[in-house]
């Protein structure tokens, strides 16, 4: 397979004149530049920056990561992302770089900016276990020095036309349920019934996705919350289940969920000129753990790399940590994150499923629609 991120290495100069002509040629396919918020499910890079224990910029990491040459890069998976096969799909010619690894000044014209950080929420309380993370209000602002630097640079006129054009991933909200509302002790926020919960959480989304909106996004592709519950670290520590899904945490995003998507809809409505795609990755990832044989994946109970002994079962990898040989045989890379296979297989459906699998049509439509 070829590598894009590789070859514009080789080829910097090259990928630069290339980029510069399809932006300036009319009838060229768009540049799909990326602006990513989220947590540690799309996170490449930003918490290597931060005082917290949520990183990943260790071994054995990014074993699978072509680009990296198989070194960790600060993703939480073996290998790809979704966003980095998303990426491929629009063919992206480099991967939106860390935020924290751009200077201030950087506008992010090249392929956009990654602003996501591992453990961080929709509240911004939510991840106060892991310490440093960037909640989303702070992606936002990160996003709005961005598009300052954008119109500094090239003019308002330029800069709104550039942000009009480019996607707006979003992968966030698993936290807030597993690190908050599942954890009061360790939230830093007591104890609040389950629609008081889903309904500040659904109400400061909307807020984050209308200031997104103003603040010239008009292609957002807004991803549900996973099925926590069948998550290796779910099942361990709620052993009662036998090593099956937690239902009872499924059954809680379940709630936030549908109320999710009926904001988004709601939103849809509400805003002029935009396409905002709902994403349903709890619908794909439940499926695709029903059917894994399908796909030739044996084991959805424990990651495949592990920390031996008490309680560490419960922290992401390390170089001490033990892992499997074959990770094509696991749904889960380790105790909270899918694998790469696991990502390529959801990546396709977000791309070509049907109108259950994507609101109110697939990312591919989207993109015939909006000129990629
Ligand atoms: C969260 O936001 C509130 C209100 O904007 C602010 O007062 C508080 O300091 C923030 N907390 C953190 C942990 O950032
Ligand atoms: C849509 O607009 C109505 C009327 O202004 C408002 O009450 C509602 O909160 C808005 N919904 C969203 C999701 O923005």
């Amino acid at each position: 397979m070829s590598n894009p991120i590789r070859s514009i290495s080789f080829l910097s100069t090259f990928g630069f004149v290339l980029l510069y002509l399809t932006s300036i040629s009319s009838d060229a396919k768009k540049v799909p530049r990326f602006f990513i918020f989220g947590d540690s499910l799309v996170d490449v890079g930003n918490n290597n920056y931060l005082g917290t224990i949520a990183k990943s910029n260790v071994e054995p990491y990014g074993i699978d990561f072509t680009p990296s040459g198989g070194k960790p890069t600060g993703r939480f998976c073996n290998g790809k992302t979704v966003l980095d096969f998303a990426v491929d799909e629009f063919g992206g010619t480099c991967y939106p770089p860390p935020s924290l690894s751009l200077s201030p000044d950087d506008d992010g014209t090249l392929c956009g900016v990654n602003y996501a950080s591992s453990g961080a929420g929709i509240l911004n309380e939510t991840g106060a276990i892991f310490l440093e993370r960037i909640d989303m209000d702070a992606q936002l602002d990160s996003y709005a020095n961005t598009r300052q630097n954008l119109i500094s640079n090239r003019g308002g006129e330029k800069a709104t036309e550039l942000l009009r054009n480019a996607v707006f991933p979003i992968v966030i909200g698993s936290n807030d349920f597993i690190d908050n509302f599942l954890t009061p002790v360790i939230g830093s926020q007591k104890y609040v019934p389950q629609d008081v919960f889903i309904a500040q959480v659904i109400d400061r989304h909307q807020r984050q996705l209308t200031r997104l909106y103003n603040l010239d996004a008009r292609f957002i592709i807004i991803w549900n919350v996973p099925p926590i519950g069948c998550m290796p670290v779910e099942r361990k520590v709620n052993p009662q289940y036998g090593g099956k899904c937690v239902d009872s945490a499924n059954e809680v995003v379940s709630d936030y969920n549908k109320k999710l998507k009926d904001m988004i809809s709601d939103l849809r409505s509400n805003l002029s000129e935009v396409t905002l795609l709902y994403v349903d990755m709890y619908y794909v990832l439940s499926g695709l753990l029903r059917h894994m044989s399908d796909y030739g994946i044996e084991v959805e109970e424990v990651g495949c790399c592990t920390n031996v002994g008490p309680l560490v079962e419960l922290l992401p990898c390390k170089q001490t940590s033990i892992y499997c040989a074959d990770r094509s045989k696991y749904a889960f890379w380790d105790p909270y994150h899918p694998s790469e296979l696991a990502n390529k297989i959801s990546v396709k459906r977000y791309m070509d499923g049907d109108e259950i699998e994507v609101q109110p049509f697939n990312i591919r439509r989207a993109m015939e629609l909006l000129g990629f």
